[in-house]
């Protein structure tokens, strides 16, 4: 089964084609340099990008696979959560390459897609288990009963972590997308040399907060400049850290609740080392398996939109051509839980 996916829920255009689920044929993301220039993505500059960009993306992603269209089996796009006018392109471009070419298109849940890419690497999932999605649109923490039934368990009740740390990267003159350049930073710093607050909810539970942080970072800028580099070092280390701590007790607490031998780290923001280095030890600590893709499958890509279509093209479902995009993890998974084949347990074929 050949099933080309298609992923522009946020700043990255992106397309890949897939081989039974598993074996990846081509990978092409082409991300747009020029939100740079606002230390944030900018959705209307997105939205435009996609257009232009979705075409020559979906082509290279079938050129680089060598395979023609008519050759494709079926059709992923992302539906949501993400930025809707981002989601409207790549949605609608599926849907009409599958009704000009008479394919079945299915609509795909983003986060879904993130903690399933672990299977474009060979490696396997056996639900139920816990997956963690960091990016910068997301902090969502998700029991996966199986393929398709999910239960949100938590989440930020502010800012997504890599928003907050690429406001943190602005703040410091740093460039965009702030991550990588936090974690180059942070590498010589002290993660110890200033203890920035943590936040403690109302509720208890699973949520995170992660603007009380970024505030305090704000401060701390405010009141130390102009800062040495020495003292950036430190500010970009104690920030890691400090993110870094909350989300593997989080992922941990979770794990520990719902006494799950498997979990997933996946998103942008698992691109970080300290991150993927601190959660695989607090896992091995539970005797829970951790996977985690490689940074190539953790931050947007057609792979993982892919991944997810070809299970759910395997289990029947097809997506109306009336499908639109969701907004929210919540409409996405609304939306989905009234589509045939939902909750059926499909197979990779
Ligand atoms: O999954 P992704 O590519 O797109 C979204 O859905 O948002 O994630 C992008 C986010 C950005 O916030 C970026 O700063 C963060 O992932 N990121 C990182 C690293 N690489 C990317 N955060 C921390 N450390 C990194 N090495
Ligand atoms: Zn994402």
């Amino acid at each position: 089964m050949l099933v080309l996916g298609i992923e522009t829920s946020c700043d990255d255009t992106a397309a890949a084609v897939l081989r039974d689920g598993r074996a990846v044929l081509s990978n092409v993301v082409s991300s747009q340099p020029v939100h740079s220039l606002y230390g944030g993505v900018v959705p209307e500059i997105a939205s435009r990008h996609h257009i232009t960009l979705v075409v020559p993306v979906v082509t290279a992603a079938l050129d680089e696979a060598g395979v023609t269209l008519d050759e494709i089996d079926g059709i992923a796009a992302t539906m949501g959560p993400g930025l809707i006018g981002s989601l409207l392109v790549g949605l609608c471009f599926g849907k009409a390459l599958a009704f000009a070419t008479r394919k079945p298109c299915v609509g795909v849940n983003h986060v879904e897609a993130h903690l399933f890419a672990v299977l474009a690497e060979g490696r396997e999932l056996r639900p139920p288990f816990v997956g963690l999605c960091v990016s910068g649109g997301h902090t969502e923490l998700v029991y996966v009963k199986e393929f398709g039934r999910y239960e949100l368990i938590g989440s930020t009740v502010d800012d997504a972590a890599g928003e907050a740390i690429d406001k943190v990267a602005k703040m410091m003159g740093l460039g965009f997308p702030g991550g990588p350049e936090i974690e180059a930073l942070a590498a010589d710093g002290d993660p110890g040399g200033i203890t920035f607050p943590k936040a403690r909810l109302k509720r208890a539970g699973m949520d995170m907060s992660f603007s009380g942080l970024k505030t305090a970072v704000k401060y701390f800028l405010e009141t130390h400049r102009p800062l040495t580099e020495e003292l950036k070092r430190d500010v970009a280390a104690s920030f890691q850290r400090n993110i870094t701590e909350v989300l593997v007790q989080k992922l941990a607490q979770a794990c520990e609740a719902k006494r799950v031998r498997q979990a997933v780290l996946a998103g942008g923001v698992a691109c970080n080392r300290e991150l993927r280095q601190a959660a695989a030890a607090a896992c091995e600590e539970l005797g829970v398996e951790l996977l985690i893709p490689s940074p190539p499958l953790c931050s947007d890509n057609g792979v993982m939109v892919a991944v997810a279509g070809t299970l759910r093209l395997a289990a029947g479902e097809r997506s109306p051509l009336g499908l639109c995009a969701c907004s929210t993890l919540e409409e996405v998974l609304d939306a989905g839980a009234s589509c045939a084949g939902w909750s059926s347990q499909p197979r990779v074929p």
